[in-house]
Formats: C-alpha cells, structure tokens, sequence
C-alpha cells in the first residue's frame, strides 16, 4: 500500500465551483497547477472557463460547473464520470484530480494547530512570498486562559491567513487541526498539542476553535447543515483513547486501549461529541490504536453509530497516515488482506460508501487579494458500493 495517508469512508473531490472576477494576476506569484507544478498560473476555482480551454474541455458539457444546480446534482455528475480506478485514486491525501473531466488534483493534508503550519507534504509552505503565519501560543497555553472568545478569534484569524495563502497556492483550504485527545498521563508527550485533562474544556476548546476555523461570518443562521459554508474545513482528531505515543514498546500505532465504557463516555469520546455536535466540525480522524480490541478505524459503532448515528457529522470521517497499512501489517487484525481491510473501514464509516463534495466557493474580501471564503458540503450516498 502506498505510504500517503488513507482518506477512508468516502470519496472525495474538493474543487472551488464559483468565484468573482479573478484577481490580478501579480506576476511571479506561486500557484499549483493539476499536476501539482508549481507554477504561474491563476485559477483559483475549478469551473473557470479559460481552464477547462486550457485543458482542451468544453465547460458546457460538464453539469457539475453550473451554478444553478443543486450540489447533489452537481456531485453525482462527477461520480458518475469517474471510472473505478479514478474513484481510488482521490482516496488518499493526494488526491490526483481527472484532468480528463477537470477536476483538479488537490491535497488535503494542512495543519494549523496554533496558526497555519507547514507541516505536511508540501500543501502549506512558505517562501519569499510568504515568508511565514502567526504562530499563536500552544493549545494547552491558550485553553489555561479559559477565554472562549479567545480560542474562537485565534480559529478566526488562522483560517484567514490560510486563505490569504491558499489564495497564493500555499495553503489547502482542509486542516487536520485541532488535536482534542483529553491528556491522561503527560509521559505521552503530546499534551502542549491539546486543551489538556478536562474533557468539559477540552470540548469547549475544540468547538470554538473550529467554529473559528470554519464558520463564515454572516451565515450562521444556514438552516441547511450540509450546504453550510465554510472558510476552511477543520478536523478534530485522534478519535479515540489515544494518548499513548511511545512508552517501553507500547507504540501508538498498535496499543490496545482498555477503556470502560464509562470512561470512554465521559472523558475520551466527550471532547469529540461537543465537536461534532456544537462546533459542526467538517472531519473527524480516527486514530492508529485499537480501543478493546478493534482498530479505531474499523469499529463500526464507534464511527457509524457514534459520530454518523447519534452525532449527525456534517461531513467525512479521515484515517490517520496509513491507519490501513498499520491495521493489516502491525495489528493483524483478523488476518486480513488489504483489500478486506479497507473494505472493513469503509464499511465502519458507512452502510453504503459515499460520496463527499466538498466545495469552495471563494467571494472576495480582506488583505492580500485574499478572500473570505465559502463551501458547501455535500453528502451523498450510494455511489460506490
Ligand atoms: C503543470 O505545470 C508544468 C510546468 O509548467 C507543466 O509541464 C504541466 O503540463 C502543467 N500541467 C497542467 C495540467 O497544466
Ligand atoms: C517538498 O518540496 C521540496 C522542495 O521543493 C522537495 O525537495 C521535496 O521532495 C518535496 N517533498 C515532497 C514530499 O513532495
Ligand atoms: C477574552 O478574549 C477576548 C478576545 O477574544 C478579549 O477581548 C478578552 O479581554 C478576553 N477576556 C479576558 C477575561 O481576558
Ligand atoms: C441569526 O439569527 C439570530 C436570531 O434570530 C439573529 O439575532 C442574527 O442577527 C442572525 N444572524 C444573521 C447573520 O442573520
């Protein structure tokens, strides 16, 4: 399998549909091209006409360009196009893209845990251009102030300087960003990354901050969840029981987490409920180790029930960097080949597998020719099975 991180549970395209008048081009700006190419060019949404020209394609043939539609409509005609083969290959982090119906490569591995990073595979980077972001203080540093509007307003001011960089190709527009693992034992190591031990504050940290990352100003009343737009898509992540990293040979990829039900209700899933539930997170990733016995990633009740049933996420469930490989490699669980693995997680995420749209649709506003944002999610079922 290769070594990119498994995008499970869903089919994912992301492209921006409409945007207003391009911005002018500055010359020598840094942009991405379908390939992945740095280069000079700007488009900053897929259904720009002179791209589809450029990539010797008709805009008038593709249904998923026009605006009027609905985005069910438009995102069936995508998956409608894709060929098998095609549908793997927007699986992983990388997505390819299908330069044959348009749809451009994207990546969706970005981080901001404390401001926009660039940690990742070359998504988010910085260069004479843009030379760096604010890096605010650490997670555990922010939640000691315990100032909800606090965490909002960094959320806030984050995603809008990844905006400002997406707008420069240096930044995706989805972040695997906050962590929200409720610190049990501070020999993991990890606890600056998270609000720390209280799962009350925990939640709190991650519904603020993620509604700064992603809510648009002016839309909050959206009646229609899964169209609401967003300024980024967040994802709180690792779900769940995961505060292990590397202890005398227990690692995190392969510890079992013994946790009663009790606690898993009220310390280790709690954070991620008051994510899902009150800040209407886009993602949530499931993490490398098992939780009594079965791989985080392939426990259906805890990712269908849970987050899907009694949660009603608005979005895609992530796994975290081949989570699949470590799953048939490291935990042997039940002795599968990869193919039945990914199916066991495909299916844990969904009865049938769907398709996730997610769209970004860019209006103009503030600094650089940056832009304040939009997208709609769009969730549809039944396409793959
Ligand atoms: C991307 O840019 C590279 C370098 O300019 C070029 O060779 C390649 O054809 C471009 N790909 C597309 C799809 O535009
Ligand atoms: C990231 O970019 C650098 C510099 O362009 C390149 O050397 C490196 O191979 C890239 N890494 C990945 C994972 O693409
Ligand atoms: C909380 O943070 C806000 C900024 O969002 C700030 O204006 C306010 O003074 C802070 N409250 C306290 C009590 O420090
Ligand atoms: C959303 O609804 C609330 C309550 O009716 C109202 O106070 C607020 O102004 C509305 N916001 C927008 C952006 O329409």
């Amino acid at each position: 399998m290769e070594k990119l991180c498994l995008i499970i549970l869903s089919i994912f395209t992301l492209f921006t549909l409409c945007s207003v008048a391009p911005v002018a081009a500055t010359a020598r700006m840094l942009y991405v091209n379908d390939t992945g190419i740095p280069v000079t060019q700007v488009y900053k949404y897929a259904c720009h006409p002179q791209r589809f020209k450029d990539l010797g394609l008709n805009i008038e043939h593709f249904t998923y360009c026009d605006k009027s539609l609905s985005y069910e409509v438009r995102a069936k005609d995508i998956i409608d196009r894709l060929s098998l083969e095609e549908k793997v290959k927007q699986l992983g982090n990388r997505a390819s893209g299908v330069p044959r119906i348009g749809l451009p490569a994207y990546d969706w591995w970005s981080e901001a845990l404390h401001g926009v990073s660039d940690v990742g595979t070359n998504t988010t980077f910085f260069n004479d251009n843009i030379p760096g972001a604010t890096s605010f203080p650490t997670p555990i540093t922010l939640a000691a102030s315990f100032n909800k509007s606090l965490w909002k307003a960094v959320g806030q001011a984050a995603s809008t300087e990844a905006r400002a960089m997406n707008n420069f190709g240096q930044a995706g527009k989805s972040f695997w960003s906050p962590n929200i693992n409720v610190v049990r034992d501070p020999r993991w190591g990890r606890a600056l990354e998270t609000p720390g031990e209280d799962p009350f504050v925990v939640g709190t940290y991650a519904s603020n901050y993620v509604r700064g990352l992603q809510d648009v100003e002016g839309t909050e009343n959206t009646t229609d969840l899964n169209s609401r737009p967003l300024k980024v898509a967040s994802c709180c992540k690792h779900y769940a029981a995961y505060d292990v990293d590397n202890w005398y040979g227990i690692v995190r990829e392969t510890f079992d987490a013994e946790v009663r039900e009790q606690d898993m209700i009220e310390t280790f899933v709690r954070p991620f409920e008051m994510c899902v539930k009150d800040g209407d997170v886009s993602s949530v990733m499931c993490s490398y180790n098992r939780i009594n016995g079965i791989p985080a990633c392939a426990d259906h009740r805890l990712l269908h029930d849970t987050i899907r049933g009694e949660w009603d996420l608005h979005g895609y469930i992530v796994s975290d960097c081949d989570s699949i490989d470590v799953m048939v490699n490291r935990h042997h669980f039940l002795n599968d080949a990869p193919e039945d693995a990914m199916a066991q997680v495909l299916k844990a995420g969904w009865s049938s597998v769907a398709l996730l749209l997610c769209s970004f649709i860019t209006i103009y506003s503030i600094i650089l020719p940056s832009c304040l944002i939009i997208s709609h999610l769009i969730i549809l079922s039944s396409h793959f099975s």
